[in-house]
């Protein structure tokens, strides 16, 4: 997604606005032209980028200010105010840049300033010749991005065994699904980026297995790349069901762009589908099957949707929210065969079904690093700069299981953010920065117009508070234990979503 410019509001900055008016942390929207621009302040020092996030087009005057850098308050990213840089994803691309003038108690937004190169890590002592990444989606191509980013010019490999490039996934479960997004929004850059950039992209090349004594990756047609270092970026793959019927051809999971388009082809002639699954991915695809008109019924053993992440109460208002947009549930329950028409139900009954899509978890892909003898415990194990117990191999994303300074724990998520972010870092470290990953973790999920955002991480939790009113879809929920808050859930109230992630990392910093 492009930079949006958005709606002219606020003062013309150019013609300057009162020093004292703008207040450390108190950011301020105006323009420049028809160019939406922020104005920040940080002592003596004012600082003025573009306002509309590189993302999805988040409004930045509405997120927060942490020391010289903005957060925005849909998803979080994180932009420099000094330069305009996407410090930290999910956006990748920067914001414009603005010099700023301080006369007669006024400040003026100037012309724009050309944006940095960042050269950090290019040159840096032992510098990696060769860095091969095995994995073509959030966190290797984080990874590749940030490596160009900060000059490193050395050769980059990514090797992929999808047969699309690098794509906008979560998505695949919203907008595109649903029929609302257009093409170009999937993929996260065009073709021509990895030309430019002079990233070698391989796609529908397997990796079979990692020679880690020789430094070489061996592809599934058994010829060989040698990497100075490697990023495993595998990510995972859905679970599937041990049933009858799940070979059939209108039975889906969902991962790849093939797979969405799969079930979009499907949903143009389908009446009636069953979502087998109540958790992210399953009432995702419920919602965008009912934005295309098709009866839908979602099958899970659990009582209450997503109770198990986010508590009894946003689970209820989950369950609610689509019983009004006409999902039906059908909880406690599992499906214990499928045969073209129907889906027979554990309980007894069977719902009619030309659709079905399953969407009951996934596994990381961890075959690779199993079989070079990599530590794994329940993922790849990694230390806190994302190296793994091979040297000179890291790993990102969805396999990688990391230690968590904020839940003390050694913990693997499955969140785009953070798989992105560990790309990032991971990059880093290749160069030899040897930055520790401190990212509090964060996830969002869009269910028709009602957008979930969640910060930190809470497996359990003794207490659970509801600040606001969740069925109004106005609120904060604290999930905490002996008094420590692990985890925030929101519901359009982005401000103290973005400053309980803040407080996450000041207790850690
Ligand atoms: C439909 C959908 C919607 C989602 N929505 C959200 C959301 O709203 N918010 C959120 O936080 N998270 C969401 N997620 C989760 C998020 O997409 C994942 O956490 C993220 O993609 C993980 O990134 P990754 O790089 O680890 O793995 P992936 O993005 O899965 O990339 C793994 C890559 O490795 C390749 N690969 C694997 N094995 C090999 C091999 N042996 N050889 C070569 N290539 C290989 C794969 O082809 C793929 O290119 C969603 C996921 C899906 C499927
Ligand atoms: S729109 Fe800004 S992070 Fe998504």
């Amino acid at each position: 997604m492009s930079e949006n410019k958005a709606e002219t509001k606020g003062p013309d900055l150019s013609q300057g606005v009162a020093a004292d008016t703008i207040a450390e942390g108190k950011m301020t929207l105006g323009h420049v032209g028809d160019d939406a621009v922020l104005l920040a302040r940080r002592g003596k020092t004012f600082f003025a980028i573009g306002a509309t996030c590189t993302h999805y087009g988040g409004p930045l005057a509405e997120g927060l200010q942490v020391d010289d850098s903005v957060r925005c308050p849909w998803h979080h990213a994180c932009f420099d105010l000094r330069t305009g840089e996407a410090l930290h994803a999910p956006a990748l691309s920067p914001v414009e840049c603005w010099l700023t003038e301080v006369r007669d108690g006024k400040v003026f937004v100037r012309g724009k300033i050309a944006p940095a190169k960042s050269t950090r890590f290019a040159s840096a002592a032992g510098s990696p010749q060769k860095i091969v990444i095995v994995g073509g989606g959030a966190a290797g191509f984080a990874a590749a991005e940030m490596l160009r980013r900060h000059g490193y010019q050395g050769g980059i490999v990514m090797l992929s065994d999808d047969d699309a490039p690098p794509v906008d996934r979560p998505n695949l479960s919203k907008d595109y699904l649903a029929g609302n997004a257009p093409e170009e929004w999937v993929p996260l850059r065009g073709d021509d980026f990895y030309k430019e950039q002079n990233i070698e992209l391989r796609l529908k090349t397997a990796v079979g297995e990692i020679d880690a004594r020789k430094r070489e990756v061996v592809l599934g047609n058994g010829s060989r790349i040698g990497y100075d270092r490697l990023l495993l970026a595998t990510g995972a793959e859905p679970v599937r069901l041990q049933l009858p019927g799940m070979d059939l051809r209108h039975v889906h999971t969902l991962r790849t762009l093939r797979d969405c388009r799969a079930i979009i082809a499907a949903a143009g002639t389908a009446k009636r589908a069953v979502v087998m699954g109540a958790s992210f991915i399953g009432l995702e695809v419920a919602a965008s099957l009912r934005a295309r008109n098709i009866e839908v019924h979602v099958v899970a053993p659990e009582k209450r949707p997503m109770e198990r992440i986010l508590g009894p109460q946003m689970g209820d208002f989950v369950r609610k929210l689509h019983e009004e947009h006409g999902v039906i549930f059908h909880l406690e329950d599992t499906a214990t065969a499928i045969d073209a028409s129907q889906v027979k139900l554990k309980s007894g009954g069977t719902i009619g079904a030309d659709l079905v899509v399953v969407g009951v978890g996934v596994r990381p892909r961890l075959a690779l690093a199993e079989k070079a003898g990599l530590a794994i415990d329940r993922g790849v194990t990694v230390n806190e700069y994302l190296e793994t117990s091979a040297p000179g191999i890291f790993a990102a994303g969805d396999i990688a299981r990391w230690p968590d300074p904020h839940s003390k724990g050694a913990i693997r998520v499955e969140h785009w953010v953070v798989a992105e972010r560990q790309g990032q870092c991971a990059a880093r470290n290749m160069l030899g920065a040897r930055e520790k990953f401190v990212a509090v973790p964060f996830f969002w999920s869009q269910h028709y117009d009602v957008p979930l955002n969640y910060v930190g991480h809470a497996e359990s939790w003794d207490e659970l508070a509801v600040d606001g009113d969740i069925a109004k879809r106005d609120c904060v929920v604290r999930y905490k234990r002996g008094g420590k808050v692990l985890a925030v859930a929101s519901i359009y109230r982005d401000a103290e979503s973005l400053t309980a992630e803040a407080a996450m990392e000041r207790e850690t910093a």
